[in-house]
């Protein structure tokens, strides 16, 4: 990586930091309706290298792509740079958006989360690039600050309406742990995730149907539910309790809103039970019920997943899961089966002959173990 850097601008770098990707174990489609979610980071993600220029340029370039982007700080505006370097410089403007002075810099980005897979390498880069600008200038922004900024690069500049899932997971995630997250009081705390222990696997199915966030589907859902909220007179979908949800229903008479309630309703009960379960001395394999009926409710009710998430969610659980679902915002991307160590081959083969035989692109499995946030690489 520190190659890569003196390769692209000929001098060392000042700093570098890294940043994951996530899973979301479950809370789908919760986090812009202020309810929970409980993702954990991937061994994936993305570094960012940096060093200082006085000049009021930002330079940015990819190991992954051979466009180097030049252009004037001041000059960045709300979409002004397209493609993945446009989430990198988001970040440089939102930082002086937040009232920062950023004097003008280089960056190389490195990254292992593959695009378009529901697995937040979007997240990954954003909050890779906060955390070593932050860090070059010394401008002392904690772990909140940084995944606002974050956002505003996805919301603002490149403009993608998502929630604050992704940005908080890759900042605050911790090894071998799940992060429990509120996101009306935007408080969270590490939920044990001890897989190992219990002789558990976490497999993740990327079913490479790509997916693409900015296509508009998102923003409808988003919109079905403030639109839900506002029938029901309730701030947000959250305010809507598991046991008022017949009460609720019975007061709407579109259909479709009905479904996108019953589903953020019952995935926010479901996120409270996983955590639940986790936390006590439960056996874990008690939440793959929950995993299972989260991605009925995002394929019947909230209309996101496709036919590859289906096939993937399905076999796995045919071949012995305790749990599977589709993970992040839908539409393509991954899912994820909770496994026997023991079966985790057989999962996997099962998985890939179904793609196999139905004629699609095979899909790439792997086993994770929760990793570790954003932080500074040393050396
Ligand atoms: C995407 C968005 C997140 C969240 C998920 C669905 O990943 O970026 O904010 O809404 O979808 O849970």
């Amino acid at each position: 990586m520190s190659d890569a850097f003196r390769t692209a601008y000929g001098r060392p770098a000042e700093c570098a930091w890294h940043a994951p990707g996530r899973i979301n174990i479950i809370g789908e489609h919760t986090d812009y309706n202020e309810g929970f979610a409980l993702p954990a980071a991937l061994p994936l993600g993305v570094t960012a290298q940096v060093a200082a220029r006085d000049d009021g340029m930002v330079r940015a370039s990819s190991v992954q792509d051979d466009d180097v982007v030049t252009v004037p700080i001041a000059d960045l505006a709300p979409g002004s740079v397209q493609g993945w370097a446009g989430y990198v410089v988001g970040v440089v403007w939102a930082f002086r958006e937040a009232g920062h002075r950023v004097p003008g810099l280089d960056i190389v980005v490195d990254g292992s989360v593959p695009i378009g897979s529901g697995l937040s390498s979007s997240a990954a880069l954003e909050c890779a690039v906060a955390g070593a600008v932050d860090d070059l200038f010394d401008l002392g922004s904690d772990p909140a600050d940084l995944i606002a900024v974050a956002r505003r690069s996805e919301n603002d500049y490149v403009g993608v309406p998502t929630g604050a899932l992704d940005q908080s997971a890759s900042v605050l995630c911790r090894e071998a742990e799940a992060l429990f997250v509120d996101f009306r009081t935007m408080r969270t705390r590490g939920v044990p995730l001890d897989l190992d222990g219990a002789g558990l696997r976490l497999l993740v199915i990327d079913t490479q149907a790509r997916h693409q966030l900015v296509d508009g589907e998102y923003a409808r859902r988003r919109a079905e539910c403030s639109r839900a909220a506002e029938l029901l007179g309730v701030p947000m979908l959250r305010d809507v309790d598991d046991d008022e949800l017949p009460g609720a229903l019975g007061r709407l008479t579109d259909p479709v809103l009905q479904r996108r309630v019953r589903h953020i309703v019952t995935e926010d009960a479901r996120v409270l039970r996983t955590v639940q379960v986790l936390e006590g001395q439960g056996d874990p394999r008690a939440i793959g019920a929950y995993l299972y009926a989260s991605h009925v409710s995002l394929r019947d009710d909230f209309e996101v997943s496709c036919r590859e998430l289906d096939l993937a969610v399905d076999t796995a659980m045919d071949s012995g899961a305790h749990g599977a679902r589709m993970t992040g915002g839908g539409f393509g991307g991954s899912a994820i089966a909770l496994v026997e160590d023991g079966d985790t081959d057989a999962v996997t083969e099962a998985v890939m002959d179904a793609f196999d035989a139905a004629g699609l692109t095979a899909p790439v499995v792997f086993a994770m173990q929760p990793a570790r946030g954003a932080h500074r690489l040393e050396g």
